[in-house]
């Protein structure tokens, strides 16, 4: 690949670690990234690419017409990857609004804009949670299974998706989407549970599970996760659609249990003890028990593979959370504490920490 790709939300945590991955994986491209800087974007996530000619930051709402007219005026991408999006299904129970403004409106204002400005590719960031509950026992969801968002967040991004796929078929945008599972990793926004459980575990405070903490997720780290982004937008035929998942199926509880086997060998901490601090806490409502998609598609296609075994990117990421402790407090006591404080607590019934 060569040329300019444009990444919206590179200064998220899935979008931060495309950015890396893009400069290192296609040396003949720069890369453009938009991103409008809310609570979750954090530029300490590439301060290692301050002063790098091929990499540049331009602060702004891909919601907003002339701002994204303007970037693809001055930059004229080739390549857009779109990694902007409001995405903690949490939020979105408490405020819609700006899930439909960014994931919905967002997606819209750019496929426009790529209709006026032809790219090689565009590539939608989706997620599995488009399918809603997958029910226990039944195989996992090809990419042709029907869309049964659960939450508001899930919702707009299924209707994201059906833009694209609409603008892929009426005005030729050359759309790919990409459907990962949950990701974790280094520099993930700590209201997600793996990094939420840890920082919590390190202040001493309870490791909240909602509900019966029995609701299963397939988990990919977020580096094999980029990569396989990647690969789908390089490789990925238009108007198709690619998981990017592991095939690795955890219970929440045992992932709770497994960060503090973890954290109680890098640390002197004490995993019973740890252990003990494990609470149910009010569901989250709507919660979707099980996400489950078929990875086949990508590993034929695509070629891509999640090799990292969920131990050891787990054990990468307690490392990465404990060598980085000034980094957590620093996110934790900006917007995201307020939405903490004020908003969660007060309307959930405050036993989440
Ligand atoms: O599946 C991909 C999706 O993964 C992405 O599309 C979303 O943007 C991303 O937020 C994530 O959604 P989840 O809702 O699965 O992630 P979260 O980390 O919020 O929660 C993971 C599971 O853990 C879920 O079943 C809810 C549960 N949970 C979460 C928190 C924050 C708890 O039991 N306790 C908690 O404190």
């Amino acid at each position: 690949m060569e040329g300019t790709i444009l990444v919206t939300g590179g200064l998220g945590f899935i979008g931060s670690h495309f950015v890396r991955h893009a400069l290192h994986r296609w040396p003949r491209c720069r890369v453009v990234n938009l991103d409008k800087m809310t609570y979750a974007a954090n530029p300490e996530n590439l301060s290692d690419l301050e002063g790098d000619p091929r990499y540049h930051l331009v602060r702004g709402d891909i919601a907003d017409w002339e701002t994204v007219e303007r970037v693809f005026r001055d930059w004229a991408p080739d390549w857009v990857a779109n990694f902007a999006a409001e995405s903690h299904v949490d939020r979105s129970i408490l405020d819609a609004h700006p899930f439909v403004r960014t994931n919905i409106e967002g997606t819209r204002v750019l496929l426009e804009a790529a209709r006026t400005h032809p790219v090689q590719r565009f590539l939608q960031v989706s997620t599995d949670e488009v399918y809603g509950d997958i029910p226990f026992g039944s195989p996992p969801v090809s990419e042709e299974a029907p869309l049964k968002p659960s939450s508001p967040y899930s919702a707009t991004k299924a209707a994201a998706d059906l833009l694209c796929l609409a603008y892929a078929r009426t005005y030729g945008i050359p759309v790919v989407i990409a459907r990962p599972c949950n990701n974790y990793g280094p520099n993930q926004f700590p209201e997600k549970l793996i990094p939420l459980v840890i920082r919590n575990a390190l202040a001493g405070e309870i490791l909240p599970l909602y509900g019966d903490g029995e609701q299963v997720r397939d988990w990919i780290y977020v580096e094999e996760a980029v990569e396989g982004i990647g690969l789908a937008l390089s490789n990925g035929r238009v108007g198709r659609i690619y998981h990017i998942c592991a095939g690795r199926e955890r219970r929440n509880r045992e992932v709770v249990e497994l960060v503090c086997e973890l954290l109680a060998k890098e640390t002197a901490a004490d995993a019973d003890q740890l252990r003990s601090r494990i609470r149910s806490v009010p569901d989250r409502p709507g919660h979707d028990r099980r996400y489950a998609t078929d990875p086949r598609r990508s590993q034929q296609e695509l070629g891509f593979t999640a090799a990292v075994s969920f131990e050891e990117g787990l054990r990468r990421t307690v490392r990465w959370y404990l060598e980085h402790r000034d980094w957590v407090e620093r996110v934790v006591t900006g917007e995201y504490s307020k939405y903490y404080d004020a908003v969660y607590r007060r309307r959930w019934g405050g036993a989440s920490r």
